[in-house]
């Protein structure tokens, strides 16, 4: 009996210890095992210091940054870390060729010198169980009209739960696959501003080329502050505003990481998929990831092109570069990684197990059967989707011509005049904020590629047959290069977007007749008619009975092994996570071993004079040289820690999340993952998968020696 019970013992922890790095938790949903496990692991703080409904805690140093990163309060004066990618479009945004920041880096000296910005930031507040509502609305309703009453009802309820006058905003996420909602209540601040950044050489040192990549050498971070009015409350951009005092800051290590330490890691990872069907996996590698592949390397080689000609122009592009690039390498790694581990095969394993189960269950036996048929009707299709919305519309013209579909809409409904005047005035903003990102010859090239794969690359019959008629009788032959080269060179001259004047008077008077003639509205039009026409039912009919199996299959799982279940963690969906993990090498493939730490030695030997990607400040190889670092060195190694890795399980929304140690310090900022594990967001991989971390000794050296910003360090909590 005694004996029985420690064999049990045994093969729990067993279970749980290879489950261990692997899971973002909710926060406030941890459970005592994991709870457990943290402390075992190196947590020296109370479930209560971590999270509490009642008081403040940790939780409340922990912010959305934007639209999709993460950030964390740093000082009693709303001081905000986060990655410098995160801050890149604001900073960009910040600079002109003068007074080019981007380049150069920046730090306010004082309040007065920090910069207004545009974005926005988000506090955690609480969260509700909304399961019962939305199960009891919802019923045993399945596809679209399941999928159409989950939009009302949460949209109902997200409503019900938010207060505009208080900026409180109330999100409904769908956990595990829609068997739990939970409501989100967040605060939104609008007042924010920019303190400090790095130099681009620095803050993106390495480039694309080390992006999601170990070894790093990257100091990625930037600074922001919170504006509050005197009542501690939101209020928009005011100069009178102060700064907010928080509920709760991070203290800043100085002691370093080892290998073996505890960190975990605060924030909001965007999403995976860890119960991706087998054949999701398939469309992702066969027919998804290619495309967007193909097409995101043609759009990045002319704008490209265009941005090493001239510093106005890449200030203008820098932006949308990376974000196009990030997501690039990304989904070409991801590709390489499923196929290399087999994700396919150990899918179909798992779900082998699934259906023995199932058999004879009503409610799970007919689940995959079910499911290969919703993809054996998409799959001809996936490829025009992808086709759309990462080709034609990735001609900035052409995107933003399709943002004037609402106004012509509102011209053929004859819409009231209040109400076609609001439309009127989101076009004219919109397009301000296009013409300040447009590049033409970037885009004109883009386009006549673009309508060109199109052609050439998706199934006939879901092509608008009639707007390629046209273009072979005006222009010439469709096997031409020349004949896209012209019609693109026709709509950019010609479209009224680019002319101020015809814009005005369109915009003073708006016509349909005007809108439909002008040749960017009328290529948009025809791409996105065609896609209601042929593809886009099919994808409403696919996206909803895939997520009637996904809710199922995970149902089952968690039936089928109710322990297992316990100890699962939902899918990321861009809702506040903890993850944990330690401080850990690797190795990336056979007799490579990769170490846990790089330091300034490396950042001088990639270090390339005049490169797009490996240039530096003089000032920071001076330094560097001279080993000037002060009481940001480290101990044992002699050098300037600058990145670390941890085995953290984290993804893309997780960018700029703090690293913290056992005793609730920051020690690091979270900036990336590593290559061999760009299949993490599908399956995690548990030898493999690393976190990418700017060690936080070597941004407060950044700050204090290369940027001489002593009062932002002076600001901080520093823990020696
Ligand atoms: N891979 C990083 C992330 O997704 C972004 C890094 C941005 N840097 C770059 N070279 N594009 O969080």
């Amino acid at each position: 009996m005694k004996r029985g019970f420690l064999l049990l013992l045994v093969l729990v922890t067993a279970v749980f210890r290879s489950y261990a790095d692997e899971g973002m938790w909710l926060p406030q949903l941890l459970g005592r095992q994991v709870y457990n496990d943290m402390v075992k692991k190196g947590l020296k703080l109370s479930k209560e210091q971590l999270y509490s409904i009642n008081k403040n805690s940790l939780k409340d140093a922990i912010i959305i940054f934007g639209g999709g990163c993460t950030g964390e309060i740093v000082s009693a004066e709303g001081l905000i870390f986060t990655n410098h990618h995160c801050g890149y479009d604001a900073i960009a945004g910040a600079s002109t060729v003068d007074h080019n920041f981007l380049r150069d880096g920046f730090y306010a000296r004082n309040r007065g010198e920090e910069i207004k910005t545009s974005l926005s930031v988000q506090f955690l507040l609480r969260i509700e169980d909304v399961t019962k509502e939305v199960m009891a609305a919802l019923g045993p309703l399945s596809g679209k009209e399941r999928a159409g009453k989950q939009t009302e009802v949460l949209a109902a309820i997200n409503k019900r739960m938010s207060n505009a006058a208080k900026s409180i905003e109330t999100r409904v996420s769908p956990l595990f696959k829609g068997n739990q909602y939970l409501a989100f209540v967040y605060e939104r601040y609008h007042d924010i501003r920019l303190v400090g950044t790095p130099p681009e050489a620095v803050g993106k040192f390495g480039g694309d080329t080390d992006n999601w990549e170990w070894p790093r050498h990257t100091g990625d971070f930037s600074i922001f502050r919170v504006y509050a009015n005197k009542q501690n409350q939101p209020a928009a951009y005011d100069p009178a505003n102060v700064p907010l005092k928080p509920k709760w800051y991070l203290p800043v290590s100085l002691k370093g990481v080892k290998e073996g330490d505890f960190a975990m890691i605060w924030g909001y990872p965007g999403g995976t998929n860890r119960y991706e069907s087998s054949y999701g996996i398939k469309l992702a590698t066969n027919v998804n990831n290619p495309a967007l592949v193909t097409l995101r390397d043609v759009r990045l080689k002319y704008m490209f092109e265009q941005m090493k000609k001239d510093p106005a122009i890449k200030l203008k592009l820098a932006s949308s570069y990376a974000g196009i690039a990030n997501y690039w390498k990304f989904f070409d790694g991801e590709t390489r990684q499923l196929l290399k581990y087999d994700v396919y095969g150990q899918k179909k394993a798992a779900e082998d197990r699934f259906n023995a189960w199932a058999k004879g269950k009503s409610e799970y036996e007919h689940v995959f059967a079910d499911w290969a048929k919703a993809y054996d009707a998409w799959r001809p299709y996936a490829k025009a989707r992808v086709y759309l919305n990462e080709g034609i519309m990735g001609s900035p013209l052409i995107d933003f011509a399709a943002s004037l579909i609402p106004l012509r809409n509102a011209l053929v409904t004859e819409a009231a005049k209040e109400e076609l005047a609001k439309i009127v005035e989101g076009a004219v903003a919109a397009r301000e904020a296009f013409l300040k990102e447009e590049d033409k010859p970037s885009d004109q090239n883009i386009l006549a590629a673009v309508v060109r794969m199109f052609y050439e690359n998706v199934d006939k019959s879901q092509q608008p047959a009639a707007f390629y008629d046209g273009l072979q009788s005006k222009y010439g032959s469709l096997s031409e290069g020349d004949t896209y080269k012209k019609y693109a060179a026709d709509v950019f001259a010609n479209t009224l977007v680019f002319d101020d004047a015809r814009w005005k008077s369109f915009t003073e008077k708006p016509d349909l007749k005007a809108l439909d003639a002008d040749p960017a509205f009328a290529l948009a039009g025809a791409f996105i008619r065609n896609y209601q026409e042929r593809v886009g039912p099919k994808y409403q009919e696919f996206t909803a009975k895939n997520s009637d199996y996904g809710r199922l299959y995970l149902k089952g799982v968690m039936a089928m092994d109710p322990d297992k279940a316990k100890m699962m963690y939902p899918d990321a969906t861009f809702t506040m996570r903890v993850s944990y993990g330690q401080v850990k090498a690797y190795k990336p493939r056979d007799a490579v071993f990769y170490d846990y730490v790089t330091t300034a030695k490396g950042i001088l030997e990639k270090y390339k004079p005049g490169d797009y990607e490996y240039d530096l400040p003089k000032k920071q190889i001076e330094l560097l040289k001279k080993k000037d670092f002060g009481q940001y060195a480290d101990p044992v190694r002699k050098d300037l820690v600058v990145d670390f890795i941890t085995s953290n399980d984290i993804t893309g929304g997780n960018s700029g999340s703090p690293v913290i140690n056992g005793r609730g310090e920051l020690i690091g900022l979270a900036f990336d993952g590593n290559y061999e594990a760009l299949s993490h967001k599908l399956a995690f991989d548990k030898d493999l998968n690393r976190t990418i971390n700017v060690d936080i000794r070597y941004v407060l050296w950044c700050i204090d020696k290369l940027g001489g910003a002593t009062n932002i360090i002076n600001e901080l909590k520093l823990v020696r």
